[in-house]
């Protein structure tokens, strides 16, 4: 304490005036965050405190200082960045709500109060049925092929003749597949191109054809693309390209779309539980199209055993998949309404470490690092092995 006071009064008041600088800057952020704490917060919070108490009490002075700010530095970061724009009056076009983010975001908007109008692959199917039972009446069902040209635009015309003066305000586009995992050179042309005919051409026609309503509202498009767009993944070969087709997309339409005023933001999730991986029956299906589509001494130089190992692959790396798809929909919520969205939101495991070992480090390094986390227990092609 002694040495606290033994400061200069100039130095004294150099802190002090830095001090209210750093506390004022965090009193605006909270401020502009309706002083809503979250937990990741209440802990930069709790560290503040403690690093101010560090200052004053046991490191006074430049130290004791030092500590002080970065715990600032830490609090500031953490909270979010922008207020949160009110929910009333907004509507909301989601695709591929049959199951998974689709349907459990349906779910959160619609509890939100926004007005919903989801896109179903099949709006007989399940999915449709139970978020009709648990959603309120602004949720609006549509038949919604997003390959389907006439689909499209009957949901367009519908949405359209529902929608009040302040137009349509996002854009959701989430329908996606993924096919079998395999390698790219056995994948057939035709998962090619229906991957890119559902993740890319289905996402684009949807923009088209949708953008005027999202223009009158200087609203927001957010796609669901995949963190496989910025790491490769093997087996992912016909789905990555079909993603990074998307994410290349929605990247100009963001430089493009900014003159309306309109916001774009992408979401890139790390592996979550859902039903894009194939069931068992969907799985058989594509390795038979495989099997009998690819020249019998293509096949033969990979073995079928190690085609059908692929499906051991998938299972095991499925088990480190999060099912906590609240990340997912949390972050485009986010997206949807905060003043000034993030340009990609990255919910989920790996998101951050795989992408670091990829661009950071040497790639032999990588390979070694997804063989050992992602390829354990997967054969060598038939040709590959010594007997
Ligand atoms: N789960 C992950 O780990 C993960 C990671 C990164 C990115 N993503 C992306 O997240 C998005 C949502 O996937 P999800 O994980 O929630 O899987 P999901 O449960 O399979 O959801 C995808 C939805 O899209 C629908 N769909 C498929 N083809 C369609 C079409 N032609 N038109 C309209 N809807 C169609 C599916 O309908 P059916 O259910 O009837 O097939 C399903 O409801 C996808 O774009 C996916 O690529 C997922």
């Amino acid at each position: 304490m002694a040495d606290y006071f033994s400061e200069t009064g100039l130095l004294n008041l150099l802190y002090t005036a830095a001090s209210i600088l750093l506390a004022g800057a965090l009193f605006y952020r909270w401020l502009q965050n309706d002083l809503k704490l979250g937990l990741k917060s209440s802990t930069s919070l709790f560290l503040l405190f403690f690093a101010e108490l560090l200052w004053i009490i046991a490191i006074p002075g430049y130290s004791g200082f030092l500590f002080f700010s970065i715990a600032c530095l830490a609090l500031y970061n953490s909270l979010p960045h922008c207020r949160m724009l009110p929910v009333e009056g907004k509507a909301v076009l989601i695709t591929g709500c049959d199951s998974g983010f689709g349907y459990e975001l349906v779910k959160h908007l619609d509890a939100q109060g926004f007005t919903v109008f989801a896109g179903f692959l099949n709006e007989s199917g399940t999915g449709a049925s139970e978020l009709k039972k648990c959603c309120s009446n602004n949720l609006h069902v549509l038949q919604m092929d997003i390959t389907s040209s006439e689909q499209i635009e009957k949901a367009y015309q519908y949405v359209k003749s529902k929608l009040n003066a302040k137009g349509l305000w996002g854009i959701v586009s989430n329908a996606g597949i993924l096919h079998c995992l395999c390698d790219g050179e056995l994948l057939p042309m035709s998962t090619y191109r229906q991957a890119m005919e559902v993740n890319f051409f289905g996402g684009v026609e949807v923009l088209k054809v949708f953008c005027p309503l999202l223009r009158k509202s200087k609203g927001r498009y957010i796609t669901v693309i995949s963190l496989t767009v910025h790491v490769p993944f093997r087996g992912y070969a016909a789905y990555s390209a079909s993603k990074a087709a998307m994410y290349t997309y929605a990247e100009t339409m963001r430089l493009e779309l900014s003159k309306w005023g309109i916001k774009v933001a992408a979401i890139v999730p790390g592996g979550f539980k859902t039903n894009i991986f194939a069931s068992d029956e969907e799985w058989n299906r594509q390795i038979k199209k495989i099997t009998e589509n690819v020249r019998p001494d293509v096949v033969g130089e990979y073995g079928q055993d190690y085609i059908f190992n692929w499906k051991d692959i998938m299972d095991s790396s499925m088990t480190t998949c999060s099912s906590d798809l609240s990340l997912v929909v949390n972050d485009i919520h986010h997206a949807l309404l905060a003043e000034k969205p993030s340009h990609e939101y990255f919910p989920g495991k790996g998101t951050v470490i795989f992408p670091f070992i990829y661009h950071y480090c040497p790639r032999w390094f990588f390979s070694v690092f997804m063989d050992s986390v992602l390829s354990k227990g997967q054969l060598l092609p038939s040709a590959n092995r010594k007997y």
